[in-house]
């Protein structure tokens, strides 16, 4: 690429989080740039969904700092990260079993409005309006990615391809500018992989930045514009998924099963 690279929208600065005894990352730098996606691979327990923890805020890192334009925006508390813009699904996504898919969108809309959680439940006539407006919101994104048959139907009662939508549903609520996805073709068909894939493309096209880990790497490749590799807590390579595929370190960390010492 001749074009200089647009001023990174996130920086990971030097990672580390130490679990007791163990380092589930070590010194992990890279940067996000705005509207691109930004894939993460790397062999079970390498550290990816870590490195999400870190940047949403569940765990303190141990060391080194995580940058929002700019701003400093480590330790800040979860609620704190998602009113930057970042929100987050999860690689095992948490339903409500007994609230339906339209109710568990309208919640995750009222992360992001002046309602708020406590203020949906007395319906007084100043904020009657704005319930209005997030339930066609939680509408729209029903639509959006494709659960707009499902809306009535229960957390519990979901199955897995359509728990996945919702989980992504779920972290879009808030209307982010940056969207962390944790394996969201994991145990998916094929049919269903093309879906979440297109779905990704257009969550992009709306300009949110996005950045996903997955082990499905062919599927992955087909919508990424560059890859960090993590292995055993460790970036070992960064870079176009093209380089990326031939990239020996990282064939070996595969091949190899890089493990703990
Ligand atoms: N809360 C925790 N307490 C102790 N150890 C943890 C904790 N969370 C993660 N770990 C350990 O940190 C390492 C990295 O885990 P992590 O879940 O980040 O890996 P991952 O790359 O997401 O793996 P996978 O592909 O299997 O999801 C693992 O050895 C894991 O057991
Ligand atoms: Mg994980």
């Amino acid at each position: 690429m001749d074009e200089p690279s647009p001023k990174p929208i996130l920086e990971i600065r030097n990672i580390t989080k130490n679990f007791g005894g163990l380092t589930a990352l070590n010194d992990v730098s890279f940067d996000l740039h705005p509207g691109e996606i930004l894939g993460v691979i790397g062999p079970n327990g390498a550290g990816k969904t870590t490195l999400f923890d870190v940047i949403t805020g569940r765990y303190r890192p141990s060391g080194g700092k995580v940058f929002h334009k700019g701003e400093d925006i480590t330790g800040l508390k979860p609620h704190q990260i998602v009113q930057k813009g970042i929100s987050r699904s999860f690689q095992l996504e948490v339903l409500f079993k007994n609230l339906s898919v339209f109710k568990h969108l309208v919640m995750s809309r009222h992360l992001h409005t002046q309602v708020g959680f406590w203020g949906s439940f007395f319906r007084t006539p100043g904020n009657r309006k704005e319930e209005e407006a997030t339930e066609a919101e939680a509408l729209e994104l029903m639509r959006f990615v494709g659960l707009e048959v499902q809306g009535d139907r229960l957390g519990g009662n979901l199955s897995h391809g359509y728990q996945k939508s919702l989980g992504i549903a779920m972290a879009l609520g808030p209307a982010p500018e940056i969207l962390l996805l944790d394996e969201p073709l994991s145990a998916l068909s094929p049919k269903r992989v093309t879906d979440i894939l297109d779905l990704i493309r257009a969550i992009r096209d709306k300009g949110v930045t996005v950045m996903v880990i997955e082990h499905n790497m062919g599927a992955l490749f087909r919508i990424c514009d560059r890859v960090v590799v993590l292995s055993v807590g460790e970036k070992i390579a960064e870079g176009l998924p093209e380089e990326i595929k031939h990239n020996q370190r990282v064939i070996e960390a595969y091949l190899g099963g890089a493990v703990r010492a």
